[in-house]
């Protein structure tokens, strides 16, 4: 008995050295850490289990029979974040880089089994180069198989995947179709195929970090929601990101305790919002000051920076937020900023998650360069996912909700619950000057001034909409925490009914 016991913890060694000793000191040279410290970080402390240790490839070419790694490049299993269960897989670069083989794939493909049935989110730490090159098609397969598991859990548990080394092919594809990317900044990249089949096929010269590192995916391509300075950082905040979300979509969000008062008020909101209404101001400080504890995880802080989306909490449960921002093209809804949006309006909705809506949009951005690049189909999106969203949408006019664009931000047209607007909130098609300019075209430059101050007296306020009850009531910005939560407390049980479809046609 002793003898097998032995042979066990002798196994189990072998395969935790994965790719060998050398190969995990060239790891940790680059600055990275291995596949099983990425997992030891991420979950809590002694809750992994792990699966398919002793898992080999079946591949004889190439001389592949001869070298076999237990695990066969990736550790998978299962364990909590904060006692919350949540399925993991982690890339161990230093077996074949993480390639992916038939063996490897059918390791991922139980773990994402298994995170459907049991209704819990799954995490994938990558760090590899793609389909196992020496298997051909039999690893072509295995994408496919993880690929269509990908599809199949999407919406129903949350898919997060972190890079966290040189990743292509398979190892990119697979993330895109999960929930959030994550990457850490100088060790990891993400591209279809790497810089040197590049330069044979396009005669391109570029570096990996040109090609696919945090920088371009983060601000460029908008393909990662955001990037961390290393494993540690990035491994760390991915829990504060679990905490945030529900299970499954048959859950709610979790409720986490909350020591901030909800009827706090706060004096310095009420002169949040410039006299001059071309003057700009942070929305990030009102989203700041409204949530819980200031606690607020942002989702592509680097991308369209003229929108901010992420997540906090009111009473302790979780909000998605979405604000324009007045700092950035004076929070113009741009092509880039619409796709944003709707993207993480979407999952809110599919994760049960309200919606808080902070406007201050002087409508979309005219001219070629956006009419070329699609805003129409890509400002239909975000249109298009507000106005399909069942969870409660709470929207709070601070400033400017001009033209389509105020349909658009969650407007009660569309769909929105509670639409509360600031006293200096100016609700019209456009702007006064420019209105007035179209309404009386030809007149001389005092009677232009004339018909622009009517025309700011009489739309430029809230009013106009509050006399229709477009708005449900004007409120003071000190209160603002306060009414937002009163407001999703009421709309906990909300119910929509909705007509049976296959699905909708989201214009793409
Ligand atoms: C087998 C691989 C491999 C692969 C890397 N290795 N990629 N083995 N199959 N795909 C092995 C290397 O042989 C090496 O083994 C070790 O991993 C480390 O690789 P290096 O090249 O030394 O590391 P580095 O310089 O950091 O470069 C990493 C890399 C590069 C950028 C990932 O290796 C690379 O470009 N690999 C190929 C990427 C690729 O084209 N994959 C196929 C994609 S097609 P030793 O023994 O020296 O440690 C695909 C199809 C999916 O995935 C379908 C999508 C729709």
């Amino acid at each position: 008995m002793k003898a097998m016991l032995e042979l066990l913890g002798e196994r189990r060694a072998a395969a935790r050295l994965g790719g060998g000793q050398r190969r995990i000191d060239a790891q940790h040279g680059r600055g990275k850490l291995t596949a099983r410290e990425r997992l030891e970080l991420l979950l809590d402390h002694g809750s992994f289990e792990e699966f398919d240790m002793f898992v080999q490839h079946g591949c004889t070419d190439f001389g592949m029979a001869d070298v076999k790694v237990p695990g066969d490049g990736v550790v998978t299993g299962w364990g909590t974040i904060n006692g919350r269960t949540v399925f993991v897989f982690s890339k161990d670069f230093t077996v074949f880089g993480g390639s992916l083989s038939e063996a490897h794939a059918r390791k991922i493909t139980k773990i994402q089994d298994m995170a459907l049935k049991a209704r819990a989110p799954i995490i994938g730490l990558f760090d590899a180069g793609g389909a196992r090159i020496q298997e051909g098609v039999a690893a072509l397969g295995g994408y496919g198989e993880v690929f269509k598991r990908n599809v199949i859990a999407s919406g129903v548990i949350p898919q997060i995947s972190l890079i966290m080394g040189p990743c292509a092919g398979g190892d990119v594809y697979s993330p895109a179709m999960t929930d959030f990317i994550f990457m850490v900044r100088d060790t990891s990249y993400m591209f279809v195929t790497g810089p040197d089949v590049v330069k044979t096929v396009t005669n391109e010269i570029v570096t990996a970090e040109e090609l696919g590192g945090a920088k371009v995916h983060t601000s460029k391509s908008s393909i990662a929601d955001g990037a961390y300075d290393n494993d540690v950082e990035a491994l760390l905040q991915m829990r504060r990101l679990v905490d945030f979300l529900p299970a499954s979509n048959t859950e709610g969000a979790p409720a986490w305790e909350s020591f901030d008062d909800i009827d706090r008020h706060d004096a310095s909101l009420d002169t949040l919002v410039p006299e001059n209404p071309n003057k700009p101001y942070d929305m990030k400080e009102l989203i700041l000051k409204v949530v819980d504890e200031g606690d607020f995880f942002e989702i592509q802080e680097a991308f369209a920076r003229n929108i901010i989306t992420g997540f906090g909490r009111i009473e302790g449960q979780s909000v998605g937020f979405v604000a324009n921002q007045p700092m950035v093209l004076a929070g113009v809804l741009d092509a880039d900023a619409s796709r944003k949006a709707a993207r993480f309006v979407r999952f809110c909705d599919a994760f049960n998650i309200p919606i808080v809506t902070f406007e201050d949009v002087p409508g979309f951005l005219p001219g070629t360069a956006q009419e070329y690049g699609g805003l129409i189909k890509h400002g239909a999106k975000l249109l298009f996912a507000y106005s399909e969203a069942t969870v409660p949408l709470v929207t709070v006019i601070t400033r400017k909700a001009f033209g389509g664009a105020y349909d658009v931000m969650a407007s009660k047209h569309v769909g929105g619950d509670i639409n509360y607007a600031w006293p200096t909130a100016q609700i019209a098609v456009m702007g006064a000057k420019g209105a007035v300019e179209i309404i009386f075209r030809g007149m001389d430059a005092d009677g232009i001034a004339a018909k622009t101050k009517e025309y700011e007296d009489r739309f430029l306020s809230p009013f106009v909409a509050a006399e229709r009850g477009y708005v449900d009531e004007v409120i003071m910005p000190h209160s603002t925490r306060r009414r937002i939560a009163r407001a999703l407390a009421m709309l906990r049980e909300k119910t929509v009914e909705a007509p049976w479809k296959k699905h909708d046609n989201i214009p793409l």
